[in-house]
């Protein structure tokens, strides 16, 4: 469904949480350390009767009701030109912002997880040809058309659970042709819309097949990422960044450190898969690279994903890139641990305590989080990691738009950015991850216009 009209007027909100002013960091990710308390009060006006009006798919006002209304008619706007929609006491939040998802991949692999349960390890599985392997191989042979439909099912399960805008990851094909054609499909779905598709190129997601006879496999392996991948990728301009899986035993901190810097030569932004599953010096490299000042600004280290394992020098790293003013975010993707049977998540509360902005994203992909919703993601982060909800509605917003490079667009309820909203059958921010696994959503706005709503 997409409704016809972009100039909506909201009503009858219980709360909105408009994630005002900026990156969310520091101690109480709940509104501290940008502008302190005013931050935290902007950050949900609640009292019943809040309203928010979008015009030409952008936030034109939000507050309460009598002053909204005020604000439009002073405006010189006619009510009557606004599509009404009554939130019925709801919640309105910004339209989630999933920051990690491998979207595009053929395949499914509940095979594998059941040979974990028996006790193989994730890299030892990946080690024999199977893991991202086997999704590799399933890619390789899938139809643009199968790509296509297994990535629009996901995206539309995931637009019902109220995310807008969702990263995409390349690296299930790993070679030039493959690579630039999952970009190109990701891309392909972000046109057609509603949601909002992100592209990121991970041609250095592991080692394929093909090379892994050679004695030199992962030198041979980088030395073609770098040299025949990027250049491509960047000939192509689909992609805004690029990721490395920066892992023991998959591609180290030097090697990683050389395709990404190869890939901001080339203009794009980099993040990385840092310390998964043991410290790698994958966040001691994101702090390294973090975006500097100067010409190559914006073009730096946006973002360190999962770190369940960061060494201490890794974490100081990460804090000193937060406190010079070039925040790396701490993408933390805890539906991974878990589906991974891990029972040891990131320190959120220790990035948080260090000022370092944090991130949710469910890391979408066939092999370690078959997850598709932000709400259950943001359910774990509060339980197994100790987030408090307003930290984790935060991390999933504001803040995991910043970890694209987005943060001036979207994750924020503020007057001039895109109209990506969500009324929640809940009243409260606290309900969104308390009712575990719930279908919360109630109505999805994309760019002003309704593209969701449940029945
Ligand atoms: O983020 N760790 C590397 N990449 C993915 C898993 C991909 C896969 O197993 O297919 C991750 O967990
Ligand atoms: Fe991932």
């Amino acid at each position: 469904m997409s409704g016809g009209s972009n100039d909506l007027l909201i009503e009858g909100v219980g709360a909105v949480a408009t994630l005002a002013g900026g990156l969310w960091r520091g101690p109480g990710q709940s509104g501290a350390t940008q502008s302190g308390a005013a931050q935290a009060n902007a950050a949900v006006l609640s009292g019943g009767g809040m309203s928010v009006a979008v015009w030409g798919g952008r936030i034109l006002a939000v507050g309460p009701q009598a002053d909204v209304q005020r604000q439009l008619e002073a405006e010189g706007h006619s009510l009557d030109a606004f599509e009404r929609l009554n939130a019925r006491g709801g919640l309105v939040t910004p339209g989630l912002v999933d920051a990690h998802t491998h979207l595009l991949f053929a395949g499914t692999r509940e095979a594998e997880w059941q040979m974990r349960a028996q006790g193989a390890g994730y890299l030892e599985i990946l080690a024999a040809g199977g893991g991202i392997l086997s999704t590799v191989a399933a890619t390789r042979a899938a139809s643009d058309g199968e790509l296509l439909e297994g990535g629009r099912a996901r995206l539309a399960q995931m637009l019902a659970n109220g995310t807008t805008t969702v990263e995409a990851k390349s690296g299930y094909a790993l070679d030039v042709a493959g690579e630039l054609r999952l970009l190109e499909l990701a891309d392909r779905l972000g046109r057609e819309g509603p949601m909002e598709v992100v592209p990121t190129f991970l041609g250095a997601h592991a080692v394929p097949a093909e090379y892994r006879d050679r004695p030199d496999a992962t030198a041979a392996y980088v030395a073609h990422v770098i040299g025949e991948q990027l250049p491509a990728v960047a000939r192509q301009g689909i992609a805004r960044s690029c990721d490395v899986f920066c892992e023991r035993g998959v591609f180290d901190a030097a090697q990683s450190r050389r395709i990404l810097l190869a890939a901001a030569e080339l203009g794009l932004a980099v993040r990385l898969h840092a310390d998964e599953l043991a410290p790698s010096g994958g966040a001691e490299l994101a702090g390294e690279l973090a975006a500097p000042t100067g010409p190559t600004a914006g073009r730096g280290c946006l973002s360190a994903d999962h770190l369940a394992a960061p060494s201490e020098e890794g974490v100081a790293a990460l804090a000193r890139a937060a406190d010079s003013g070039s925040a790396v975010v701490a993408t933390l993707l805890p539906a991974t641990s878990w589906f991974l049977g891990k029972h040891h998540f990131a320190p959120a509360r220790r990035f948080i305590d260090a000022g370092i902005p944090v991130a949710l994203a469910t890391d979408l992909n066939p092999g370690t989080s078959p997850a598709l919703s932000l709400p259950l993601v943001m359910s774990i982060g509060c339980l197994e990691m100790g987030m408090t909800p307003a930290e984790a509605l935060a991390a999933v917003t504001i803040n995991a738009a910043s970890a694209l490079g987005l943060g001036a667009e979207i994750g924020s309820i503020e007057p001039g950015k895109q109209a990506d909203l969500v009324i929640w059958a809940v009243p409260t921010v606290e309900q969104l991850p308390y009712w575990l696994g719930a279908s919360l959503v109630r109505t999805v706005v994309k760019r002003g216009r309704l593209v969701f709503e449940r029945g």
